[in-house]
C-alpha cells in the first residue's frame, strides 16, 4: 500500500502537544506516512486575518486526512483588538475554522464514540438496588449530523420585512409572535435536509451493523419538534425496514435521554440525531466515560473520503504555557485511531487502543484529570503524570 500523507493541524494552545504525543505514538505503533502541516487557528487570524488560509484548504483537498489538534477562538471585539494592525480596518469577521472546514467540505457525518476503559478512576458510577456501587460499562457512538439543523447559520435578528412577511403566512407564527414588534425577534431555523438526513441515519446503520451494535437509537423529539425530528424518525423506520431489519431502530426524546444518561447508559449502542441534539448527547455521554480527555470526534465526507479527526476538547490556553505539560493526550490519540479506521488500518488502530487501555487499568500512570487533581503546574509533586509520560507510557505497552 502506498504511503497516506496526513495533513497535520496543529493549531492553538495545547493542539500542538497533544498531536505531538500522538504523532510519536503513531510512528511506535508502526503507522507509516508521510506528514504536512497545515496552518489553521488564532495564529492565521492575527497575521493574515483568516484562521483558515486557502493553502490550508487546498492540503486537506489533495490529501484527503487531517489529523486536528485545537483552536482558540474569542468573542468579536478581542478579535479585532488582536488583529495585526494594517488588517485593522479591512472590515474582517472572525468565523469558526472547524465550521468553515465541516461546510467547505461537507463533512457532514460526525461520529463520537464514548467507551468507558476499565480502570479509568472518571468512570460513572451509580448506586444499585442493593445499595453496591455499579460501574456500567458504556459503549456508544454517537451520530451528528454535522452541517444542517440549529448550526445551519439561517438567523436573523429583527429580520428583514419580506422574512417576517413569510413567516406571518405561518398561523402559529401570526398566533404567536404576530403582535411582537420586528426589531424585537430573533429567528434561529432548524433546517433538515431528506438528503443530510438519509446520509447520517446510514451512517449510523451501517456502523451498527459493521461493528454489532444491536440497536439504533434515534434522538431527536418527534411528538414536538413534528418536521424536522418527525422526518428523521420516519426516515429511520423505513430505512431499518428496507436494508437493516437485523438491527433494531429505538426512539428516545433528547431530553429523556440525557435523565436515562444516568439510569441505563449501557444499554444504548449507535446513537444518532441532528446537529444541536447530537452535540447534547454527544457530551453527556463523554462526561460518563472521563470527559475532555477521552473524547473524540471524527467528521468525515463518505462520498470524497475527506475526514478530519480531533480531539474535543478546546486548546485550553492556560495549560499550553506550563513547561512541562500536564494534560491528557488520550483524546488525541483516539481521534488518531479513528483516523486509522478510516484508512483501514485497524490493526495498528486495535493495537494502540489495547495499549491505551492497558495502561489506563494498571493505574500507574495518570495524568491529572484521572488523578482528579486541579490543573496546577505541579501537578508532579502529587503523583500525576505528564502529557509525555502517558505517551509513553502507552508506547511501552505497543506490541
Ligand atoms: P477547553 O476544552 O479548551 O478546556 C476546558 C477545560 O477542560 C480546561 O481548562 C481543562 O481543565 C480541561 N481539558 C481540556 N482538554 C484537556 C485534556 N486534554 N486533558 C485534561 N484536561 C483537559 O475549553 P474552553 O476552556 O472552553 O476553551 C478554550 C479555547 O478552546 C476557547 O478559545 C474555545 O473557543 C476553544 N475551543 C476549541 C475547540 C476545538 O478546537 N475543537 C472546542 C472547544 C473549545
Ligand atoms: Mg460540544
Amino acid at each position: 500500500m502506498p504511503k497516506p500523507t496526513i495533513v497535520t493541524l496543529p493549531g492553538d494552545g495545547i493542539g500542538p502537544i497533544v498531536l505531538e504525543e500522538t504523532l510519536r505514538v503513531l510512528e511506535a505503533a508502526g503507522f507509516k506516512a508521510n506528514y504536512v502541516e497545515g496552518d489553521i487557528g488564532w495564529e492565521f487570524w492575527k497575521r493574515e486575518g483568516d484562521p483558515l488560509p486557502q493553502r490550508t484548504l487546498d492540503l486537506i483537498a489533495e490529501h484527503k486526512i487531517g489529523l486536528f489538534g485545537a483552536i482558540t477562538s474569542k468573542p468579536k471585539d478581542e478579535s479585532l483588538e488582536e488583529l495585526a494592525p494594517e488588517l485593522k480596518s479591512a472590515g474582517l469577521v472572525y468565523s469558526s475554522p472547524i465550521v468553515g472546514l465541516r461546510q467547505h467540505f461537507g463533512l457532514d457525518i460526525c461520529l463520537r464514540p464514548c467507551h468507558s476503559y476499565l480502570g479509568n478512576p472518571l468512570n460513572f458510577v451509580r448506586r444499585g438496588p442493593d445499595g453496591n456501587l455499579e460501574e456500567p460499562s458504556v459503549d456508544v457512538a454517537i451520530f451528528r449530523q454535522n452541517t444542517e439543523g440549529l448550526y445551519g447559520g439561517v438567523e436573523w435578528s429583527n429580520p428583514p420585512e419580506h422574512v417576517h412577511d413569510a413567516f406571518m403566512t405561518h398561523p402559529k407564527f401570526r398566533q404567536n409572535f404576530g403582535k411582537t414588534p420586528i426589531d424585537e425577534l430573533s429567528i434561529s431555523t432548524r433546517i433538515f435536509t431528506k438528503k443530510a438526513t438519509e446520509r447520517i441515519l446510514r451512517a449510523a446503520f451501517e456502523h451498527a451493523r459493521r461493528y454489532e451494535y444491536k440497536s439504533v437509537t434515534v434522538c431527536e423529539k418527534p411528538n414536538v419538534i413534528r418536521e424536522t425530528s418527525g422526518m428523521m424518525y420516519k426516515m429511520a423506520q423505513e430505512i431499518q425496514k428496507a436494508d437493516f431489519p437485523d438491527i433494531e431502530l429505538w426512539n428516545t426524546n433528547i431530553d429523556a435521554q440525557m435523565m436515562w444518561l444516568t439510569k441505563n447508559p449501557e444499554n444504548y449502542g449507535v446513537i444518532v440525531a441532528g446537529n444541536m441534539f447530537g452535540d447534547i448527547v454527544s457530551d453527556g455521554f463523554a462526561g460518563l466515560i472521563g470527559g475532555l480527555g477521552f473524547a473524540a470526534s471524527a467528521q468525515y465526507n463518505p462520498d470524497t473520503g475527506i475526514g478530519v479527526f480531533e480531539p474535543t476538547h478546546g486548546s485550553a490556553p492556560r495549560y499550553a504555557s506550563y513547561e512541562t505539560s500536564i494534560v491528557n493526550p488520550i483524546a488525541m490519540i483516539e481521534a488518531a485511531c479513528m483516523m486509522l479506521d478510516f484508512i483501514d488500518e485497524q490493526t495498528i488502530a486495535l493495537n494502540i487502543r489495547k495499549a491505551v487501555a492497558e495502561v489506563i487499568d494498571e493505574g500507574q500512570i495518570r495524568t491529572y484529570d484521572m488523578a482528579r487533581l486541579p490543573g496546577t503546574s505541579d501537578v508532579f509533586h502529587k503523583g500525576a503524570a505528564s502529557t509525555k509520560q502517558m505517551a509513553d507510557a502507552i508506547i511501552a505497552k505497543l506490541t
